[in-house]
């Protein structure tokens, strides 16, 4: 099968298109015919080992997974034992750092899938994982919003952004999202109910309050999340530096801010699903390439200022 893989740590560049062999099923997993991929931070983080505490889990001097990719949907082809509700021939959308994604075929365990309602397309559903998974688990999960609350999203526009606003708004909270004054008026058709442009208006020195404040971005200060909200969840990250600085007064203080790493399953993978299907939750992919052009995609995300999301097409519909 085709597949991207790359030998050493570096830029799009070391990443190539290779012949390799078809992964075996194994119980418990999917062995899954790609359709689409979506291109994320994680994979250039893990691209480069940057930073670089993520060769701990992803090879100290060289890469320990040799094919890159996280995000996928596609066809179930084989199943092992102990995969239900899975059959053959299921459409199946799902994530899964390590198991190497941009490839003809992925082997994943069934618990990072779920099933792609028939209204719905295969690169809609590569776009939603790593993306929507970590929106929803921040807002629904770990920030607890309530309905009626205010949530205030700094980093409202590039993928867990633009879900997490929508995502808010189909909770009942109020929200108002940051973004860049490029963006304003796509974050309002995302349901912000108050956009502020970050390049006209200082964050720093934002004095509303509200119920919850999330940073996808990760350019907050600690006196950011405390001044603004009664309770915070972290993200992103700008430098390491910033975020341990942040987490440490953190631990100092009694303010609740919840930093976190998303994790898969089918669960909330199916919850998002069905937004989708209701037409509650809509992906926004700001540019397709096709998959030869996977480390072109890769490189366009590295600069961080995607609107919504960029997908990977093995095959059209
Ligand atoms: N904790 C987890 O489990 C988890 C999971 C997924 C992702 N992440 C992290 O979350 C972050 C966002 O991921 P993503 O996939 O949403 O990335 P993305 O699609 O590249 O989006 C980044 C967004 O940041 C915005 N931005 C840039 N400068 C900004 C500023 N000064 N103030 C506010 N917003 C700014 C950009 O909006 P404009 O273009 O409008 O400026 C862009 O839309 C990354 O650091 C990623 O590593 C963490």
């Amino acid at each position: 099968m085709k597949a991207f893989t790359k030998y050493s740590y570096g830029g799009p560049e070391v990443l190539s298109m290779e012949e390799v062999e078809k992964p075996t099923v194994k119980d418990g997993h999917l062995l899954i015919r790609v359709k689409a991929n979506s291109a994320n931070p994680a994979d250039w983080h893990i691209l480069r080992g940057k930073p670089f505490f993520a060769r701990f889990s992803f090879g100290l001097f060289k890469p320990k997974y040799n094919i890159l990719g996280a995000d996928f949907s596609g066809i179930v082809k084989e199943v092992g034992n102990n995969v239900e509700p899975f059959v053959i021939g299921d459409r199946v959308f799902g994530e899964s750092l390590q198991a190497g994604a941009f490839a003809e075929y992925v082997c994943v365990p069934s618990t990072v899938c779920a099933l792609i309602p028939d209204a719905l397309n295969y690169k809609d559903l590569a776009c939603t994982p790593i993306a929507g998974v970590t929106a929803f688990q921040a807002i629904v999960q770990h920030g607890n919003i309530q309905k009626g609350q205010s949530v205030f999203i700094n980093g409202s526009s590039g993928g867990v952004g633009h879900f997490a606003v929508q995502i808010a708004k189909i909770y009942g909270a109020t929200v108002t999202a940051v973004c860049s004054s490029k963006n304003v008026e796509f974050v309002k058709s995302l349901g912000a109910d108050k956009v502020i442009a970050y390049d006209k208006e200082n964050i720093n020195d934002h004095n509303e309050t509200y119920d919850l404040v999330l940073d996808t971005h990760g350019n907050l200060r600690f006196k950011d999340f405390k001044r603004l909200g009664k309770r915070g969840v972290l993200i992103g990250f700008t430098t390491m530096l910033h975020m341990m600085k942040v987490l440490l007064s953190s631990v100092v203080s009694k303010y609740e801010l919840i930093q976190f790493t998303a994790k898969p399953n089918s669960k909330d993978l199916k919850k998002l699903a069905s937004f989708m299907d209701t037409g509650k939750l809509k992906v926004h992919i700001e540019k397709t390439f096709p998959y030869k052009q996977i480390p072109e995609a890769v490189g366009y995300i590295e600069d961080m200022r995607t609107r919504g999301k960029v997908a990977m097409v093995w095959e059209e519909e």
